[in-house]
């Protein structure tokens, strides 16, 4: 009742600009429910879109949310093409949302090795809410942090030929970066009690603030975020330099 997170952000609490997320948990979540680990997947897919306004209400600008990692492919291939339908699913059912609601989705990994009706639906979304200005949703898909670094330095010589790699600094290659339309993210949130990062941003997460919950992805709720974010308020961001905070 008490919660002051209910109410959370308090008007001059420091408001994340970039929250990624590793959506970790939904197939323990359906086991202990004596489901297939299928339910969990869209159960986690439910909440999706409310955690999404919340994050643009509370005045986020960017959420790259990691839905399946280039090493997921290992797994069942009934699960794959399970999490692919849902992304399908997902994405027929939102895009009109999203478009309304002022909600820029974009897309990094490799989608090549996807099938054409997903990679059309994913051209389709990213176009027609390409102009939208309240929050951007980033969708990390057959993604993997070392496969975004190669992929940078690929796409870096190609836009530079003849150009040596020993000329290349970190700002050179920041644009090549599949995030490059984005800030590096502030506050990572990673669900489902493991403290790894499972190849999802190397690059850009060098200075976010790192929070890891018990709670499995289904369960966790606007008010499990408005924690996490009350948590990241509270950090003393130095940057490797000197704290100016003044000491109380
Ligand atoms: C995260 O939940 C979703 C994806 C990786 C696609 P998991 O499916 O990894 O759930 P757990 O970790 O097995 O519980
Ligand atoms: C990370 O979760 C990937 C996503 C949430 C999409 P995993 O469940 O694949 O990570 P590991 O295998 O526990 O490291
Ligand atoms: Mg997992």
């Amino acid at each position: 009742m008490n919660d002051p997170t209910i109410h959370w952000p308090p008007s001059d609490a420091l408001v994340p600009r970039h929250v990624a997320i590793i959506m970790d948990g939904n197939g323990r979540w359906a086991k202990q429910r004596g489901l297939p680990r299928t339910f969990g997947h869209s159960s986690g897919a439910r909440q999706v879109k409310d955690l999404i306004n919340h994050c643009a209400d509370s005045g986020v600008a960017f959420l790259t949310l990691f839905a399946f990692s280039s090493e997921n492919w290992k797994r069942p291939a009934e699960e794959v093409s399970s999490l692919m339908s849902l992304f399908v699913l997902y994405l027929e059912k939102e895009i009109r949302a999203m478009r309304m609601e002022g909600v820029r989705l974009r897309v990094i990994g490799d989608i090549s090795r996807f099938d054409s009706r997903l990679r059309n639906l994913i051209a389709d979304a990213q176009r027609e809410t390409a102009d939208n200005k309240r929050i951007t949703v980033t969708v990390a898909a057959n993604y993997g942090g070392r496969w975004d670094m190669v992929e940078a330095v690929r796409r870096w010589q190609q836009a530079h030929p003849g150009q040596s790699a020993l000329d290349l600094s970190e700002d050179d290659l920041a644009p090549y970066l599949s995030t490059a339309h984005a800030p590096d993210p502030d506050l990572l949130i990673r669900t489902g009690g493991e403290s790894r990062i499972s190849n999802f941003l190397l690059w850009q997460l060098a200075y976010a603030e790192l929070y890891f919950s018990d709670v499995l992805w289904p369960d966790f709720s606007i008010q499990e975020m408005n924690k996490a974010m009350a948590w990241f308020a509270d950090k003393d961001r130095r940057f490797g330099a000197v704290s100016d905070r003044v000491a109380s």
